[in-house]
């Protein structure tokens, strides 16, 4: 496969690279990249509850000593946006998360690096120059899970974000109508050879959910016994309830991340912003509240930080980048949705990240 990696001439914008992505990519590969659970209601929603709000501008400021920069868990980052964990970016490079990580790098974001990735997480550290976290998923073999955190520390991962929002996934139905197929747990990097007997298929007149599969998902103790193997922070990420968000606090997690896994899992779940603001209600500062979903615009991420993120994750918007031009793509889009960011703060008068408020937001 022969391949360029300049950024095509007229891509300007994150949608740019989305048009251009829908015609390298094979149909299927796209279909998994852009899809989501049955209609994908909550995919349009998760976009509309940004373009919703407007925006209030401020004149004539003074911006001596701004920036960007922020810490999170003792690590510093220069702007507030993150790579959030995808699987599988083999389909969109050949070179796979190493092309995404040295893109990461080329921007300087930080990068979530998936439990599902086509490499291995020691691959992937290995030409890293900007903080990695490592997504986890909790494999029904608890000692293989306390394994994986080992090497992700080992690699020296900085944090861990404990994806609990899909113990099983509803119908993808725009996947499965273009047939694709994901590669078996135990065919993935990271989980090579681990046994899982989960069949998302039930014969006719059999349960699909109710055959002893859920006796082995993750639980809230398992939150707590993972909170006495490591001593990387911990962040749960797919909370969307108030109520979770102060079960994960009770239970050891060091930060939340407000997410619907980008409208993957259950359809017609509200949009992460709009679940966003009774979370950081609830949460009143005690630990750091992240969200992704939909953030396609630098004024997404003012909108999101102004609602009380402290920092934001983009998933389709690199998987894109890295179709189209690999880690030059990669860069090219979390550079754009940082420039676009720094614009937005200007205009609506935010020296720091601390001055984004609520007042950013045009009051209906
Ligand atoms: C994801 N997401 C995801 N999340 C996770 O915790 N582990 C994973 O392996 C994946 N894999 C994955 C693959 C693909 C192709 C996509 C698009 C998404 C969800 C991801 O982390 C994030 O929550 C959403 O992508 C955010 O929404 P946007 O930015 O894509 O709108
Ligand atoms: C997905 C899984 C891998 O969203 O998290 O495709």
């Amino acid at each position: 496969m022969t391949r360029s990696y300049e950024i095509p001439a007229g891509v300007v914008a994150v949608d740019d690279y989305e048009r251009l992505a829908r015609e390298r990519l094979s149909s299927e590969a796209f279909a998994y990249y852009s899809g989501g659970a049955a209609d994908e209601i909550t995919i349009r929603w998760n976009r509309e509850a940004f373009d919703r709000l407007k925006l209030r501008t401020r004149v004539l400021g003074d911006f001596s000593g701004g920036g960007t920069v922020l810490t999170l868990f003792g690590q510093s980052f220069d702007y507030p946006i993150l790579l959030a964990p995808t699987a599988h970016h083999r389909l969109a490079a050949p070179e796979a998360e190493i092309a995404t990580v040295i893109g990461a790098g080329g921007a300087r974001a930080g990068m979530v690096v998936s439990t599902e990735s086509d490499l291995t997480l020691e691959e992937i550290a290995k030409p890293a120059r900007t903080p990695l976290w490592f997504q986890l998923y909790i494999q029904h073999d608890r000692g293989f899970t306390a394994e994986l955190v080992r090497r992700a520390e080992a690699a020296g991962y900085g944090a861990l974000v404990v994806t609990v929002d899909s113990p099983v996934f509803s119908p993808r139905n725009r996947e499965q109508r273009a047939g694709y197929r994901p590669p078996k747990l135990s065919e993935h990097a990271n989980t090579r050879g681990l046994h899982t007997d989960y069949v998302a298929e039930a014969a006719l007149g059999e349960s699909l959910m109710f055959r002893g599969y859920l006796d082995v998902t993750a639980r809230w103790t398992d939150i707590a016994w993972l909170r006495s193997v490591t001593r990387l922070p911990i962040l749960l990420k797919g909370i969307m309830a108030p109520e979770d968000a102060e079960l994960a606090i009770g239970h050891g997690a060091d930060g939340i991340v407000v997410s619907n896994h980008g409208g993957r899992v259950l359809d017609t779940v509200p949009a992460s912003l709009d679940a966003m603001p009774s979370v950081v209600r609830q949460v009143a500062g005690r630990v750091p509240v992240l969200m992704d979903g939909g953030i396609r615009r630098g004024t997404d991420v003012l909108k999101a930080l102004a609602l009380g993120a402290s920092a934001v994750m983009v998933g389709r918007p690199y998987l894109y980048g890295l179709a189209v031009a690999g880690p030059a793509g990669v860069a090219h889009v979390l550079h754009l949705l940082r420039c676009e960011f720094e614009v937005a703060m200007v205009l609506t008068g935010c020296r720091t990240l601390a001055e984004i408020g609520p007042e950013v937001i045009w009051p209906e």
